[in-house]
């Protein structure tokens, strides 16, 4: 159906890629995966008309086609949902997905109910319920998502990028997104699927091409392969995968909430001791970002107390919308949060700024063209990096992750794990929020589920699981979740 031959793309002087190949077959789901920076979202733009190739060619049905634009690749039945959302904030549901349809002419004005009548459908498949006429920018990032599908849906296409879809989905939402692959397939549409995480890959995906450093360099049936096996062609090398580290006893409180109660959240009781991790699950919208939100003074607190032994930090869910200035250069989103202490009357000390922020770059395995690069020109999970890194600098005695990991790659990962571990080790308080429940069992001593602003349950790490945990972040009963 599409096939893509030694596509290359530079930028200055980074090769982003080098020599791509790819081929898609009709009613498959192929996975595209590589370490951070590898070059698959690049790839994907390419294909989707959004971003033009130095060079090679795109073949749709055995045929050489010409992608300069998105709406060229819609006329060829390709559809994208980008890893960085390209939503209009101020637009409105309906009018996001009738922006930019061939459908629609460009410039007509689209009536209310025919919009309504037209959007609807693929809201609905792509299991979003909001009113067609509420703006973008008030959806939470996991709706966000679903809107993207259902635009992307909405465009008849019969190839479909999906550039982490599930990136800021919790388990039912992906689970939903799972169902809609199916579906789509069975319809004859092929799915390209970039994502890191393995436990999808090998179930929804029948084939897997591994870009390493901007080129192909295989491709592999999922059912001919192992993980183990995709991750060494992923890094070239084999990577450890650690267990859970054994951590010494928890040392004194050092935050204490009680009762807490915000606009989000209802009577929220926890402590957290040094050297400590709580993990934080619930469904996206169970208020477990607001609570990230609350204690680091940005919500109003209704009632209930904060009591916070030394400085709070927070890293934040949406890296573009609340944590990084996109135009400015890594180095400066590093240190923004440090700057006096590089700085002599008024004046920021570059080398000093570089010798600081170089170590932590290194231990967690940025990957940039250079510091004085815009974050923009970054790759995803390497965005998500110069965040963590920025508050690695601050060193607060109590930091909130909110899904640290979310686009980072497998090996990646591991670094983030040690990462944590050692800043708990140190004797750092941690509050992790994660949507993936594997990474929270791994690394959380204790576990609270929020469901609806309340706390629905709490485990022990050795009487959590997987099955207890969505259990109580969805409310279904019987299931040994110690209700509050
Ligand atoms: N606009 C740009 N300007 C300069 N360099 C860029 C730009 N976009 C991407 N790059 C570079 O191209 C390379 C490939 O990036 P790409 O976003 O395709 O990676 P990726 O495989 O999608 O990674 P991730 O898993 O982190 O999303 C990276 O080194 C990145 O820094
Ligand atoms: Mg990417």
């Amino acid at each position: 159906m599409l096939q893509a031959r030694d596509i290359r793309k530079h930028y200055g002087g980074v090769h982003a890629l080098k020599g791509a190949n790819f081929d898609l077959r009709p009613g498959e789901v192929h996975a595209l995966v590589g370490e951070n920076g590898a070059g698959k979202s690049t790839l994907a733009r390419i294909l989707a008309g959004s971003t033009r190739a130095d060079g090679g060619s795109i073949l749709r049905d055995g045929r050489e086609v010409r992608i300069a634009s998105p709406l060229d690749a819609q006329r060829l039945g390709i559809g994208i949902i980008y890893q960085e959302l390209d939503l209009f904030p101020n637009l409105t549901a309906g009018e996001n997905i009738v922006a930019g349809n061939l459908r629609f002419r460009e410039g007509a004005m689209v009536r209310f109910g025919e919009m309504e009548r037209f959007c609807r459908p693929f809201l609905a498949q792509a299991g979003l319920s909001c009113p067609v006429d509420t703006p973008a920018g008030e959806l939470s990032i996991g709706q966000q998502q679903m809107l993207a599908i259902a635009r992307a849906l909405s465009m008849d296409a019969r190839i479909l990028l999906m550039d982490e879809p599930t990136s800021s989905l919790f388990d039912d939402a992906a689970e939903r997104l799972f169902e809609l692959i199916a579906g789509l397939k069975m319809r004859g549409v092929s799915i390209v699927y970039v994502s890191h995480k393995m436990d999808e890959i090998f179930r929804i995906a029948d084939r897997a091409t591994v870009l390493r450093d901007g080129e192909t360099v295989g491709t592999v049936e999922i059912a001919a392969t192992s993980v183990e096996s995709i991750i060494r062609t992923m890094v070239g090398r084999d990577v450890t995968i650690a267990q859970r580290a054994g951590r010494g006893p928890a040392g004194e409180v050092a935050l204490e909430v009680d009762g807490l109660t915000t606009a989000k959240l209802r009577g929220v009781s926890f402590t957290v001791h040094r050297g400590e991790v709580l993990g934080i699950a619930g469904l996206v919208g169970s208020g477990r970002s607001e609570l990230g939100a609350a204690l680091a003074g940005l919500d109003r607190v209704v009632s209930g107390a904060i009591r916070a032994r030394g400085g709070f930090g927070l890293v934040p869910e949406d890296r573009r919308v609340e944590g990084l200035m996109m135009r400015m250069s890594v180095l400066e989103n590093g240190t923004i949060a440090v700057l006096p202490r590089v700085s002599r009357a008024g004046f920021v000390a570059r080398t000093a700024e570089r010798r600081m922020l170089d170590p932590v770059a290194a231990g967690l395995a940025l990957n940039c063209p250079s510091m004085d690069a815009p974050v923009s020109q970054l790759s995803g999970g390497n965005q998500q990096k110069v965040l963590l890194a920025r508050w690695l600098l601050v060193n607060p005695d109590i930091l909130f992750l909110d899904d640290p990991t979310r686009g980072i790659d497998v090996g990646a990962k591991q670094d983030i794990y040690r990462m944590v571990e050692e800043l708990a080790r140190a004797g750092k308080a941690i509050l992790l929020v994660s949507s993936e429940l594997p990474e929270l069992l791994r690394l959380s001593d204790r576990i609270v589920v929020l469901h609806e602003g309340r706390v629905a349950a709490r485990y022990d790490a050795e009487e959590a699981t997987q099955e207890r945990i969505m259990a109580a972040a969805t409310a279904a009963s019987g299931t040994g979740a110690r209700p509050q």
